[in-house]
């Protein structure tokens, strides 16, 4: 048995939002069928973008959505994506399967869809092949309400106001596809270019985010936090709001991934640790962080990551689309609780990418749609956005062989603004369930409700069976009268506790 201890009194931090967030990317089917159809599509759609995937993804309660990239970002030109469509370029997607990019979907798209989806925004600029002049402008276009070359041509194509920019990415893995830069030609080229992501709005508006390191690359961090970082006493971050991680959790080695459906209890336990890894990451590379900003103003934004498995068999290799099972919904279970327990230092991440590629929420096969495990547990663990994370103690045991072997239990707890406590459990054994006893600090009279996601380590859902599995009433639980909640967690399953008083 598993004992969770919560002190409900004990508020260690907002949960923000944005640790919910998600990628969309010029990249296989992404944008251009999973996201945007055109208005002249059959498949149901709002200015083209189509209706199933906005309504699946409001209902998740999608908070932010970067883009265009990825690599893709610092190979992208703006303005080859603004004006009358039948007038944007063409050309190939280099990076991406060497198909067609026609720019119809471009930043008016972008926005629109954000609009639509109400969330946030969060660009990512070109820092790899673009110039200094092309970002700057691209901010005036994107943000400026006054006069000025950018804001009329904005204008001239339809869009009166400007827009709100969250988030804007200076450059995407400058330390490889975005340029194969030293961290300390990176770090001066990001001191020079986000001078100008001019804050037209005067309010502050836009976060600036600085690239960061790929996994445990602790020297790009020091390096880059050395040199781009303000060290006089004003300490004026301003000039960086955020830097980034990007980790991916591959099963094997990068050449041969891992099927993304078939697979064996040891991969479903390597795949985990190889998850839970997340945590070292964000404590080693928060550690660096702390030495310049001990007050925790720079976010930790880990803006690309999630399962990366061998493309499914028969797809273009260029689209990187998989399949997604629950040992991606285990996968999203334990990061987002590693997520919500360093919302000190853990401003934003985003998983990639939202539909159709890599850990995917949402898959689409012509007017077809699915939700993905992933899908589901994104939509159980809404209810942390923007809660109060709470002080929890877990004894648990651990499952696996050697090597590979994970705590039983995964947990996150916060509290609501409505003074509702949410509890997020994973259980990460392939073939035990667990009783888990939760106690809290007061005994309180107070009611529970749930909801769980459970399945055989490798469910999925395909077009032909798109509800093998989702999300169900989770009733295994009892309240005693002394204020214990005793919970059996089944095998492999996600649970989502509502307790309120
Ligand atoms: O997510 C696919 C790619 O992985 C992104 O374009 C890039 O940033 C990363 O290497």
């Amino acid at each position: 048995m598993a004992k969770l201890f919560i002190n409900e009194n004990k508020k260690l931090g907002k949960i923000n939002e944005e640790i919910y967030g998600h990628f969309s990317e010029h990249l296989g089917r992404c944008i251009y069928e999973g996201l945007y159809v055109g208005e002249n599509s059959e498949i149901p759609n709002v200015n083209g973008m189509r209706s199933d995937v906005v309504d699946a993804l409001r209902e998740m309660k999608i908070p932010v959505l970067r883009w265009p990239g990825g690599c893709f970002a610092d190979e992208y030109h703006w303005k080859d994506g603004i004006g009358p469509k039948e007038g944007r370029k063409k050309m190939i997607n280099t990076h991406w399967g060497g198909v067609l990019e026609d720019n119809s979907f471009g930043t008016h798209e972008f926005m629109e869809l954000c609009e639509q989806l109400g969330c946030k925004t969060y660009v990512n600029g070109n820092v790899g092949s673009g110039t200094v002049q092309e970002m700057s402008e691209w901010i005036e276009y994107m943000t400026f309400d006054g006069i000025s070359p950018m804001a009329d041509l904005r204008r001239k194509n339809g869009r009166e106001k400007p827009w709100k920019v969250d988030y804007f990415g200076v450059g995407n893995e400058n330390w490889g596809c975005g340029g194969n830069m030293t961290p300390e030609y990176y770090a001066n080229l990001y001191r020079r270019y986000q001078t100008y992501v001019r804050d037209y709005s005067g309010q502050g508006g836009t976060a600036k985010i600085c690239c960061g390191a790929n996994g445990d690359d602790y020297h790009w961090t020091e390096k880059v936090m050395e040199v781009a970082c303000d060290h006089t006493p004003q300490k004026d971050h301003g000039r960086m709001n955020g830097l980034s991680l990007h980790y991916y959790t591959v099963p094997n080695n990068w050449d041969k991934k891992g099927s993304a459906t078939q697979f064996a209890e040891q991969d479903w336990y390597l795949t985990l640790r190889k998850a839970l890894y997340m945590e070292e990451l964000i404590q080693k590379h928060g550690a660096v962080l702390d030495q310049y900003d001990p007050e925790k103003q720079i976010g930790l934004m880990v803006d690309e990551w999630g399962c990366w498995f061998d493309v499914e068999p028969g797809t273009n290799p260029g689209f990187l689309y998989q399949q997604n099972t629950m040992r991606d919904a285990l996968v999203a279970c334990v990061t987002l609780n590693i997520f919500n327990k360093h919302c000190d230092r853990v401003k934003m991440a985003n998983i990639a990418q939202l539909v159709n590629v890599l850990q995917s929420v949402i898959l689409t096969e012509g007017a077809k749609m699915l939700l993905t495990p992933t899908y589901y547990v994104f939509r159980m663990y809404k209810y942390h956005q923007n809660a109060q994370l709470l002080d929890s103690t877990l004894e648990t045991a651990a499952v696996g062989e050697g090597e590979n072997t994970v705590p039983k239990i995964s947990e996150s707890v916060s509290l609501a603004e409505d003074g509702a406590i949410h509890i997020t459990l994973g259980n990460l054994s392939a073939n035990e369930a667990e009783d888990v006893e939760i106690s809290f600090y007061e005994n309180k009279g107070r009611t529970v409700s749930g909801s769980i996601l459970t399945g055989a380590i490798a469910a999925h859902n395909t077009f032909e069976n798109p509800d093998e599995v989702k999300e169900q009433a989770f009733t295994t639980y009892s309240l005693s009268p002394q204020g214990i909640l005793k919970v059996t967690v089944p095998a492999c399953s996600v649970v989502h506790l509502e307790v309120k008083a």
